[in-house]
């Protein structure tokens, strides 16, 4: 893991909005008494949501006041996890995954393209819209290789349909997410080749079901008789 720093610049504070306020509220209630630190991971993430995708220092001490912890300890847990963005992030943050099924099926091919469109992984474009980070497997490898943007996958990425996902996200154009060549869900490229005959998972009709008061066959019951 690379090494994980606080971003030079910082908001001077941070503070809940009155509804992350209460969220976070309910969230501390859900853990007895004495064990309230137990909320920390989605403190900072929604503090993280609030600040625009990244988690200031700021936010770090304020959610570490809410809870009882010392500062150092919140600190260390907002480095660990790189689900933490210590850097601001641009409006629609790619995260771009590089692991190995990925590799094979042209991850490289697209840093090239985030490299070109975007700059350097970190980087925030001048309008603020973009910025890209590679990152380990998000876990949709079947329809590989895939970006995660924001909370959303965009699968089965070429060169040109990646640049064309930047190039209409920086617009503010509407994006189609998951699949970008139609492939249902996790199904092989040309189509399900499986479960293919729907009498296989159709509900049969009503009378097709056995009474209820009949009795039904018994595995060995003629053996016991023999
Ligand atoms: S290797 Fe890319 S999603 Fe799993």
């Amino acid at each position: 893991m690379s090494v994980r720093r606080l971003a030079a610049e910082q908001p001077a504070s941070f503070a809940f909005t009155p509804e992350n306020e209460a969220w976070a509220d309910r969230q501390i209630a859900k853990y007895p008494e004495g064990r309230q630190a137990s909320a920390v991971i989605p403190l900072l993430w929604k503090a993280q949501e609030q600040a625009g995708g990244w988690t200031p220092e700021p936010a770090i001490r304020a959610v570490a006041d809410k809870l009882g912890m010392a500062y150092i300890r919140v600190l260390e847990i907002a480095t660990f996890y790189t689900m933490f963005n210590l850097e601001p992030v641009g409006r629609h943050f790619v995260q771009l995954c590089g692991t190995t099924p990925c590799a094979l099926r042209g991850a490289d091919k697209l840093k090239e393209v985030c490299h070109r469109k975007i700059g350097p992984e970190r980087h925030v474009t001048e309008d603020g819209a973009l910025s890209w980070l590679e990152v380990e497997c998000l876990g949709a490898c079947a329809n590989a290789p895939m970006v995660q943007v924001n909370y959303d996958y965009f699968e089965d990425l070429t060169p040109e349909s990646l640049e064309k996902l930047l190039d209409d996200l920086q617009a503010g154009r509407p994006v189609k997410t998951g699949s970008q060549i139609g492939r249902q869900s996790s199904a092989p490229e040309s189509g399900r080749a499986s479960l293919t005959d729907p009498s296989l998972y159709t509900r049969k009709p009503a009378d097709a079901a056995p009474a209820a008061d009949a009795e039904a066959p018994r595995a060995g019951a003629g053996d016991a008789e023999a």
